[in-house]
Formats: C-alpha cells, sequence, structure tokens
C-alpha cells in the first residue's frame, strides 16, 4: 500500500524573512514529509519586496532542507492546501500577544475547511521578539542586523535601502 505523505504548508507575508522564520521551517521540516512555504500574494500589507524577490530570499536560505519548497499563492488558504493535497498549516507562536490573532485565524480556516489542522511551532527563544518591520526598521536607521536575517535577506535589505537614500539625494 502507498504510504501518505504528510505534506504541511507555511504560509505568510515573509517580507523579509528572518532567522526566525528559519527556525520554524527547519522544525517543521525535521518532523513532516514535506514543507511548502507559501508566501501570499494577496496580503493587505504594504510590502517592500516583490513576490520573486521573497521566493529568492526564501529558496537561498533554505536549499539545505531538502523537503521544502517555496512557492507562493492567491485567493484563500484553504483552496491552495486542498490544491496542494494538504491538511496541515504551519504558525509561528513567538509571544503570548500571537496568540489571540492565531487562535481567529486557525478558527476561520477550520469553518472555511473542517479537515484542516493547525500546528504551531514555538520558535528559539532568541527569536521570540523578531518581525520583518523590526528588521527593516534597524536597516534604515543603519542599525545591525547580521543576528536577526542570513546574509542573503541582508544583501537584499540594503539593496532596498541604498535605493531609498539614493532618491533623497
Ligand atoms: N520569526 C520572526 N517573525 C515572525 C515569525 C517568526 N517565527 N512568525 C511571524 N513573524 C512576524 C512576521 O515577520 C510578520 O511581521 P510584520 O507584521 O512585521 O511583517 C508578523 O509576524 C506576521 O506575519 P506572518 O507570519 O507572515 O503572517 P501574516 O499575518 O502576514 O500572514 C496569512 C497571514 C498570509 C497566513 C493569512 O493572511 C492568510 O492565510 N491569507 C490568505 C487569505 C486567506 O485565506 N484569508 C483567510 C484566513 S483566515
Amino acid at each position: 500500500m502507498k504510504e501518505k505523505k504528510n505534506i504541511a504548508v507555511y504560509p505568510g507575508t515573509f517580507d523579509p524573512p528572518t532567522y526566525g522564520h528559519l527556525d520554524i521551517i527547519k522544525r517543521a521540516s525535521s518532523i513532516f514529509d514535506k514543507v511548502i512555504i507559501s508566501i501570499s500574494a494577496d496580503s493587505v500589507k504594504n510590502t517592500t519586496f516583490s513576490i520573486k524577490e521573497r521566493e529568492e530570499m526564501l529558496r537561498v536560505i533554505t536549499r539545505e532542507l531538502k523537503n521544502v519548497e517555496v512557492t507562493s499563492f492567491k485567493g484563500l488558504l484553504v483552496n491552495f492546501l486542498k490544491n496542494k493535497k494538504s491538511r496541515i498549516i504551519i504558525r509561528g507562536l513567538r509571544a503570548v500577544s500571537d496568540f489571540e490573532y492565531e487562535f481567529q485565524l486557525a478558527l476561520t480556516n477550520r469553518k472555511l475547511d473542517n479537515s484542516i489542522e493547525t500546528v504551531f511551532f514555538i520558535p528559539d527563544e532568541t527569536y521570540t521578539y523578531l518581525s520583518s518591520s523590526l528588521v527593516k526598521e534597524i536597516i534604515r536607521l543603519n542599525g545591525n542586523i547580521d543576528k536577526l536575517v542570513p546574509p542573503i535577506v541582508k544583501f537584499y535589505l540594503e539593496k532596498k535601502l541604498k535605493k531609498t537614500l539614493d532618491n533623497y539625494n
């Protein structure tokens, strides 16, 4: 009999991905047969990086993880899961403050499709305070982000930052 594979989807905006996201991805990839990182193309957030740029960053930082795939999706997350034959959503819980929002997301997704389960991972405590906006603010103010994002993400951030500064001159 063919063995059933556990495919999990890790959705998010990833603008940009940080070591906190990578921590969750590594934990998930050690448990599930396959992890599909899925960038939401319909995010209401005013994003700094294009989908292509975010995909590129995520691919580079996960290239050692053979069971991880990077893609993007439009529309409802539950429909994307169905297309990918997955029933598992992965989310990270950094602090109690994340709980209410995540609780709402998980229960709404369950209402939309009762077969879907959300699985939460807690990142290493080093990253519990971290967010993508915080990283962008630090780089804008010329702070050091070496411990917060992988080198490729730093490269992309500096490229964007340089453009912004050039616009001022
Ligand atoms: N490490 C570091 N930062 C983390 C993190 C971690 N482990 N986990 C979350 N974050 C940060 C992100 O950087 C982001 O920070 P920012 O707000 O400063 O940019 C913030 O926490 C939350 O972002 P993220 O995890 O990417 O979630 P999101 O709220 O942007 O994305 C979707 C939510 C995309 C999953 C959700 O909107 C969705 O499913 N959309 C599709 C449409 C749909 O189906 N809607 C109905 C859903 S009920």
